[in-house]
């Protein structure tokens, strides 16, 4: 019988199997089986033919190693990237289907090509799919070289000619070492390692393109983020025009940044211009609507609260909350009734989220407070006016984490004002000449300092 070369383990828990198996015998969690190479079996070594012992040498002793960036063509993406492409760094490029991946990396391929040697390996389309989308973005890529392959093993030789690689998708390749189908856990994780192993050991920039789940996270296990120098994501609905590039991880500059491109029908091109985007012409117009910057996930993003109250009509008022938890609404209702004087007892309380979101973090606290004073007063919160802060039951409002990060999105986003928690003044003081920030110990303060 030939020997094994792929066995099945246990992503939870080590669980070996020459076959796949649904549950695990070991740990009895379903699904977890994944295919893996099996290693040969290492010589044993004696002591003289082990390698050198690395010593330990201090700080101090160590060389500096000079990362030289190069411009992606594309001044968002290099924004995005900390101030442009580092050589020899893979880069994973995730994003729903269709949001424009390709386009922007054909559209940076074509960039570098002008000056290096670029491989754009396409496993999805053909080439003259490629070839047509470059037309039609106006693409000067004569230099460009393609090719359409889905075996690593066999695209390799390519590799080892280009300075940069575009490999789109991840999910599309597949290595022999795996009789797995492409696109599987083992086979995404393996080819991933491959090209890791590749890059640092020629100094070749691999962009990597991966396709995310239905619930948004990137298809594919997560040692491929770990992998990775940078993971970027692709955002925007696939109706819109106008999508968003953010870091999640980048090992050679802040995550902070995020770039916001335009897709028009000659390519993507990055916009500047935020503050008309994303703000809705209704708000600052209506009561009751305050924006918090929220942090979900290690990306922040804007959202706004919406808050409507009615006349009681029978004894016991109403309180609903949809993507809010409705313990804490009640929680700040009291609040608000006890320490700042406003009289809500008869009027029932209708909060929303929008966008379907769920805001989990507590710094969504005083951004409620303030939706709720302001439908309340029946006076409408400023336009360009963002709330965030932790309330205590005592009125006073707390710090919260990634202050400066959230200050930073309301910049980005075109917000001109921000009432956030005295305690975290400290962390955002480099904001001060852009945005004018007001700093609140007391909910009280806050009512004040809106209306
Ligand atoms: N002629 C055109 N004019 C304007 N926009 C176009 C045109 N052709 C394609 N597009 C845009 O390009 C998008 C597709 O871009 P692209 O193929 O780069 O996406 P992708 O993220 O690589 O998708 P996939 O996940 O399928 O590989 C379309 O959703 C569309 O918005
Ligand atoms: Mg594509």
């Amino acid at each position: 019988m030939p020997k094994a070369t792929t066995q099945f383990v246990c992503s939870q828990c080590g669980y070996t199997s020459p076959k796949w198996l649904g549950r695990c015998p070991d740990c009895g969690t379903f699904n977890t089986m994944v295919e893996e190479a099996v290693a040969p079996a290492a010589p044993v070594k004696s002591k003289l033919s082990r390698p050198a012992l690395s010593r330990p040498i201090p700080l101090s002793k160590v060389e500096k190693e000079h990362y030289a960036r190069v411009s992606s063509g594309i001044s968002e993406l290099d924004v995005v990237l900390g101030g442009g492409i580092v050589k020899g760094s893979l880069i994973l490029v995730g994003g729903d289907p269709g949001v424009g991946k390709s386009t922007l990396l054909t559209q940076v391929a074509a960039h570098l090509a002008k000056e290096h040697k670029v491989l754009y390996l396409s496993a999805e389309e053909s080439c003259s799919q490629v070839k047509l989308r470059c037309e039609r973005l106006h693409l000067d890529s004569d230099n460009l070289l393609l090719l359409n392959e889905t075996c690593i093993e066999n695209a390799e030789e390519s590799f080892y000619d280009a300075e940069y690689v575009v490999v789109d998708s991840i999910q599309a390749v597949y290595t022999e070492t795996l009789s797995s189908s492409a696109g599987s856990v083992g086979q995404v994780r393996e080819c991933a390692s491959k090209l890791m192993r590749i890059a640092k050991s020629r100094g070749i920039t691999f962009f990597i393109i991966g396709h995310v789940t239905k619930e948004g996270t990137l298809a594919g296990p997560k040692v491929l983020e770990h992998i990775m120098d940078a993971v970027l994501y692709f955002e925007g609905e696939r109706t819109e025009n106008f999508k968003i590039l953010r870091a999640v991880k980048n090992r050679f500059g802040s995550v902070q940044e995020v770039g916001v491109f335009e897709m028009t029908g000659e390519g993507l091109f990055g916009v500047t211009d935020y503050s008309s985007l994303f703000l809705s012409d209704s708000r600052g117009i209506a009561a009751g609507a305050v924006v918090t910057p929220s942090e979900t996930g290690n990306r922040c993003m804007m959202v706004e609260i919406q808050t409507l109250m009615a006349k009681t009509a029978y004894g016991l008022p109403r309180r609903m909350s949809l993507g809010v938890d409705l313990n804490r609404l009640i929680v700040l209702i009291a609040v608000l009734e006890k320490r700042c004087g406003i009289p809500l007892g008869s009027q029932d309380v209708y909060l929303n989220a929008m966008g379907g979101i769920r805001l989990s973090e507590p710094s969504s606290e005083l951004a409620i407070c303030a939706a709720l004073a302001s439908a309340e007063k029946m006076i409408p919160v400023e336009k360009y006016t963002a709330v965030f802060g932790e309330v205590g039951l005592t009125g006073e409002v707390r710090g919260v984490n990634f202050a400066d990060k959230r200050v930073n999105e309301c910049l980005k986003m075109g917000f001109k004002r921000v009432i956030l928690p005295a305690k975290n003044m400290k962390a955002c003081e480099r904001f001060q000449d852009k945005i004018e920030l007001v700093p609140v110990t007391y909910v009280s303060q806050m009512i004040k300092a809106l209306f």
